[in-house]
């Protein structure tokens, strides 16, 4: 089977991506990582990247003491992926919001890992927000990425319930299990051709988005 080629943004720890570097090495999943863009020159993404021989750039926002401007970044990242040419761009833990003009400049679809179930929750501290709110219900979305924040059609979501006793710290670790699972998930739908991310994506047998209660 043809490897799925894919792209990875990273801002910080890189858990999902070492995830996806895993499943990679010991082949499971048929894709390949051809690089990994960081904006922040400090994160663990980059140095689990390294140490698993995956091409890493580091487009800093701040460099030599400069603030790097977020049409600077978007012009050499995608002159990267360009170059790169991925089947398709992650957004994994990628904590900068990024134009339309970027999006759609982009070489292939562009997908986001959230914490939430979308379209509840956008934004940060979905954690607080959920436990605040009383729900019942939590997880995490991967959706397409489109100009609106956290907006595009979502393609799979991880269900978890929440317990009495959760905190924002322990939902965020029940969440990042689900993530962990359905990263490689939805990556083996897209890979296998199940999934499709056309304009309207669309899923052989399955109406989107796919949901998996593992909890
Ligand atoms: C994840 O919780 C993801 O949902 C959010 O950022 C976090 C990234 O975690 N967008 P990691 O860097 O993969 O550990």
């Amino acid at each position: 089977m043809k490897k799925l080629k894919i792209a990875v943004l990273v801002s910080g720890s890189g858990s999902n991506l070492q995830v996806m570097i895993d499943a990679m090495q010991a082949n499971r999943l048929p894709i390949e990582i051809v690089g990994v863009i960081s904006n922040v020159a400090d994160a663990y993404a980059i140095t689990r990247a390294n140490n698993a021989g995956v091409r890493t750039v580091v487009l800093s926002h701040v460099e030599n003491g400069k603030k790097m401007g977020i049409r600077t970044f978007e012009s050499r990242a995608t002159k990267l992926l360009h170059e790169w040419s991925p089947d398709l761009v992650m957004l994994a833990g990628f904590m900068r919001v990024l134009s339309a003009e970027f999006i759609q400049s982009a070489p292939c679809a562009m997908i986001n890992l959230h914490p939430s179930l979308l379209p509840c929750y956008k934004g940060l501290d979905t954690h607080e927000r959920v436990l605040k709110s009383g729900d019942k219900w939590h997880g995490c979305s991967i959706h397409l990425v489109t100009a609106e924040l956290d907006a595009g059609e979502v393609l799979t979501q991880a269900v978890l319930s929440v317990n009495v006793d959760d905190t924002p710290e322990r939902l965020r670790l029940r969440v990042q299990k689900l993530e962990h699972a359905l990263v490689p998930f939805t990556l083996a739908m897209i890979a296998q051709g199940f999934l499709v991310l056309g304009k309207v994506p669309t899923c052989l047998g399955a109406s989107l988005p796919i949901k998996l209660y593992l909890d």
